[in-house]
């Protein structure tokens, strides 16, 4: 079983398309803030093209957690993201403010669907940043590349890990006037902070 998450209009032949956009007729709708109706590892390969970086840096540990926890062991997972630092350096060299839909997202998207907040990138990745990320659920890389824009890195799962383990990281939560990190908030506290933020969203809506 295959999926590719966050399909949008890009829908595979063979692979289960999953997305939270009802419009894009996926063949499942889902948001993939919360866990993916799938047991521990059933999925033989999974495709997120442009969607990593629609989460911010404390809920994507949970998320990237809940893909790995489904892959099965020998499974490979293919991430595509917009190459950050790349973005940066070109939007400071030539100015042209079209960069910046590839930095903050655009949530009037290809076909004219209004993505709203799905559409917003809330966090960016170099080449470096992603392998670090990728490596901290006992992922094994096995191809990155750069084109154009974006980074496409290939990983597979050697082994189960456990969520202990990410809730163990430990995340900057603010940066002083100088840009500097401050503070520390595990992975834990921020899975609880989340969960209680998307339980009383729920039940206002
Ligand atoms: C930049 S588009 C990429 C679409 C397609 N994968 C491609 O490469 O052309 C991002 C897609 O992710 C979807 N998306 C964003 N946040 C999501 C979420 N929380 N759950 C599921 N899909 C989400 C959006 O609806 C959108 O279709």
């Amino acid at each position: 079983m295959k999926l590719n998450l966050g399909c949008g209009s890009k829908k595979l032949e063979g692979w289960i398309n999953i997305d939270s956009v009802a419009e894009f007729k996926p063949d499942l709708v889902h948001d993939v803030s919360l866990p993916l109706p799938y047991s521990d590892d059933s999925i033989d390969e999974i495709l997120a093209e442009g969607l990593l970086e629609h989460f911010d840096k404390y809920l994507r540990f949970i998320i990237f957690y809940d893909w790995i926890r489904i892959l099965k062991v020998g499974g490979i997972i293919t991430v595509v993201v917009p190459n950050f630092h790349k973005i940066l350096r070109r939007y400071f060299k030539f100015h042209f403010s079209t960069f910046l839909d590839n930095i903050f997202g655009e949530t009037m998207w290809e076909t004219k669907k209004y993505l709203g907040h799905f559409g917003i990138h809330k966090w960016g990745y170099s080449v470096k940043t992603l392998t670090e990320f990728v490596q901290k659920f006992g992922m094994e890389i096995i191809k990155i590349n750069k084109k154009d824009l974006s980074i496409t890195l290939v990983a597979r799962k050697r082994k189960h890990i456990k969520k202990e383990l990410i809730y163990n990281i430990e995340i900057n939560p603010t940066v002083d006037k100088k840009g500097f990190s401050r503070g520390s908030l595990s992975v834990k506290q921020a899975e609880r902070l989340i969960s209680s933020f998307l339980n009383s969203e729920l039940s206002s809506r």
